[in-house]
């Protein structure tokens, strides 16, 4: 059972156009909140019926509140219309504990890029890595400067930040950022899968095909190629849940987290997308066809783990650990 508390919304602040955060604040005055780290996110039971998860953007020592950034998505879909247009300080939001999709990595140097609205997981890291005093360096772009959230917060970290309105600055020099990170170094990436793609490609230009210089976090799938189905040996495969003890036949495009749910096996889940990490299961025998966001090229190609909610095997049985 996911533990989930009632928060009450104690301010609304427009950071940008679209954008808008909320403070969230506990109900029981003297309890605090679950801690979290920086990269982590809640997930957020709108009223109107949906869902989303919101990376947690305020200051990790402060557990009477929890801030998170919502973006007016298009056509208002999942939720955030309901956000911008009817919530209103005072009412109050069921959300879950912070889950930590979107860890930093011990690194030399931190390379932080952040497009849109993933500047929320990005601003987080930044002023970790500035109370700890380790190096960093921050790219954010947006399409204009009115679009861009969090700018005069950002400001106070100095030059190590760079703000780059699209429409005034073009768009941030990917290639300077590979090109300049230092041994030992990572570049974390939170925004559209364009901007991702474009640093993986930066990255691989340096690095090689291999490179395992990139962690990122995408908010959803939009702009996602899809994926040409890898063939399955014969009909059905064999699932065997190692833990629980069942086996039993699966056709191979039958949804993994569906089935597991379905015999009564607790998995976490939050997106049932490849976004969000929730599912990761550890793979016990087998090989997968990976149709996650959330896993590096080495991470899938090592075959030791899952976003079950989306991905499937390549060979005639899988064994999980389940
Ligand atoms: S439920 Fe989000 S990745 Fe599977």
């Amino acid at each position: 059972m996911v533990e989930q508390r009632e928060l009450r919304v104690t301010q609304m602040t427009l950071e940008a156009e679209g954008v808008l955060s909320l403070r969230l604040t506990r109900i029981e005055s003297d309890k605090p909140l679950p801690a979290w780290e920086p990269g982590s996110h809640i997930d957020v039971y709108v009223p109107d019926g949906t869902t989303r998860q919101y990376s947690l953007c305020g200051d990790p020592e402060d557990l009477s509140s929890y801030q998170v950034a919502v973006l007016r998505e298009p056509e208002g879909r999942g939720g955030s219309a309901f956000i911008h247009d009817e919530l209103r300080v005072g009412d109050r939001l069921l959300v879950t504990r912070p889950k930590q999709g979107f860890a930093l990595e011990d690194a030399t140097y931190h390379a932080l890029v952040a497009g849109g609205v993933g500047i929320t997981p990005i601003m987080a890291f930044a002023e970790h890595l500035d109370r700890q005093g380790r190096p960093f360096r921050l790219v954010y772009g947006g399409r204009t400067r009115d679009s861009m959230a969090f700018c005069p917060r950002l400001g106070a970290l100095g030059e190590r930040v760079e703000l780059l309105a699209e429409d005034v600055d073009g768009r941030p020099d990917l290639d300077d950022v590979v090109k300049q990170l230092p041994d030992g170094g990572l570049i974390y990436v939170c925004g559209p899968l364009p901007l991702l793609r474009a640093v993986e490609a930066a990255a691989e230009a340096v690095h090689g095909p291999d490179q395992d210089v990139v962690r990122f976090e995408l908010f959803s799938r939009a702009g996602v190629e899809p994926k040409e189905s890898v063939p399955l040996d014969g009909d059905n495969y064999e699932l065997v849940l190692a833990k629980s003890g069942h086996t039993l036949r699966m056709k191979p495009d039958a949804n993994i987290l569906d089935t597991v749910l379905a015999l009564g096996v607790e998995v976490e889940n939050d997106c049932r997308d490849g976004i969000c990490g929730s599912c990761i299961t550890s793979v016990v025998a087998g090989t997968v066809d990976h149709r996650d966001l959330v896993l590096t090229r080495k991470e899938q190609a090592a075959m030791n783990k899952m976003m079950i909610c989306c991905s499937r095997p390549t060979s005639d049985r899988l064994e999980l650990d389940l």
